[in-house]
């Protein structure tokens, strides 16, 4: 099979489109034919091993230490079971499936090998490969951080959300609204009809106008790029107003249940995926060299078929 293999750390030149042996299911795993992955952060991340200091050591020690011990990057899917393992019983061959892996990455590949009991989920009947490759790491980054921040149980929460037209800002202003909030948008000129059209309430454009200084107040402050900190935002949030950022020690956990939202969101028409630029697998370094740029307009999806 095809795959892009991260042959080093370092620029996007690293990555190889390698033949290499199709994986062969286990007896409680399938064999996902991948139809389409994303490119996010975190996988750019990886590669350039973008990382401050002590981090630097840290990162290599889990995830190898000249160059990733799982050459094949990428966390998210959507394909096809095309093989089952003989005590499978949750999935069955030609199931619409998809999912991420987490700290196994590896769906920069035609085809996958997981557990069964793996974040696998069926594909929302409504979205096209690409479509549910790119909801996923947004989506469930997001969703992580706004449940923690118990969006759920609060109607009405006042939301800024900064960094809104990222993977993960996109996802947090569309998932904000399913929930009733009243979001506040903070992007670039650039996203501000992006942003309007996923039903921002009010945008801010950072270039323009500091929300910390225009003496408005919020019940959440979102971060979804990791550019500030509690200080800097404390006088904006009310009384019992939360900060809750991407850039922290905290890593969202990685769920079926994160899956199935999306899915119901999805299939209600709730939540739009939003694509920047669809590359097939042979482009990877362009796709890489398209992330690193840190510009991209929600995802950046991989057609693998
Ligand atoms: N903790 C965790 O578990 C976790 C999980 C997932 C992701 N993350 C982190 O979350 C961050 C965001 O991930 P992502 O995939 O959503 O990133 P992304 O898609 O690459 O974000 C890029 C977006 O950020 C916007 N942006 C850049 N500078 C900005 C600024 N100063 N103010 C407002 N918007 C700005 C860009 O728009 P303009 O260029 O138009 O401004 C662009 O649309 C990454 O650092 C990632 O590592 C953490």
């Amino acid at each position: 099979m095809k795959a892009a293999f991260c042959t080093n750390y370092g620029e996007p030149e690293v990555l190889k489109i390698v033949l290499t042996d199709k994986p062969i299911p286990r007896e409680d795993e399938v064999l996902i034919r991948i139809h389409a992955s994303a490119v996010n952060s975190a996988d750019v991340r990886v590669r350039g091993l973008d990382v401050e200091g002590f981090m630097k050591i840290v990162m290599r020690f889990v995830l190898g230490f000249t160059k990733p011990r799982k050459p094949i990057l990428g966390t998210t899917f959507a394909g096809v079971i095309s093989e089952i393992g003989k005590n499978v019983t949750k999935f069955k061959k030609g199931d619409e499936v998809f999912g991420m892996t987490g700290f196994k990455f590896g769906t920069h590949a035609e085809y996958i090998a997981l557990k069964e009991t793996d974040v696998i989920v069926n594909k929302p009947k409504n979205a096209s490969f690409e479509e549910a490759s790119a909801i996923i790491f947004g989506g469930s980054t997001a969703y992580h951080f706004l449940m923690k921040a118990d969006i759920e149980k609060k109607s009405k929460m006042k939301i800024l959300i900064y960094g809104a037209t990222g993977a993960v800002g996109t996802s947090a202003v569309q998932i904000a609204k399913y929930f009733n909030s009243d979001v506040t948008a903070v992007c670039s000129d650039e996203g501000k009809e992006l942003v309007t059209s996923l039903s921002a309430d009010d945008v801010i454009i950072y270039s323009k106008e500091d929300f910390t200084k225009n003496g408005k107040r919020y019940d959440l402050i979102f971060d979804a790029i990791g550019k500030l900190n509690r200080k800097m935002v404390k006088s904006s949030l009310t009384e019992r107003g939360i900060f809750s950022t991407v850039g922290g020690f905290e890593v969202a956990s990685e769920t079926t249940t994160q899956l199935l939202f999306l899915k119901d969101l999805f299939d209600k028409n709730k939540l739009k995926a939003v694509i920047d630029k669809i590359y097939s697998l042979d482009d990877i370094i362009e796709a890489h060299r398209y992330v690193d740029t840190k510009r991209k307009k929600g995802n950046v999806v991989i057609k693998v078929v």
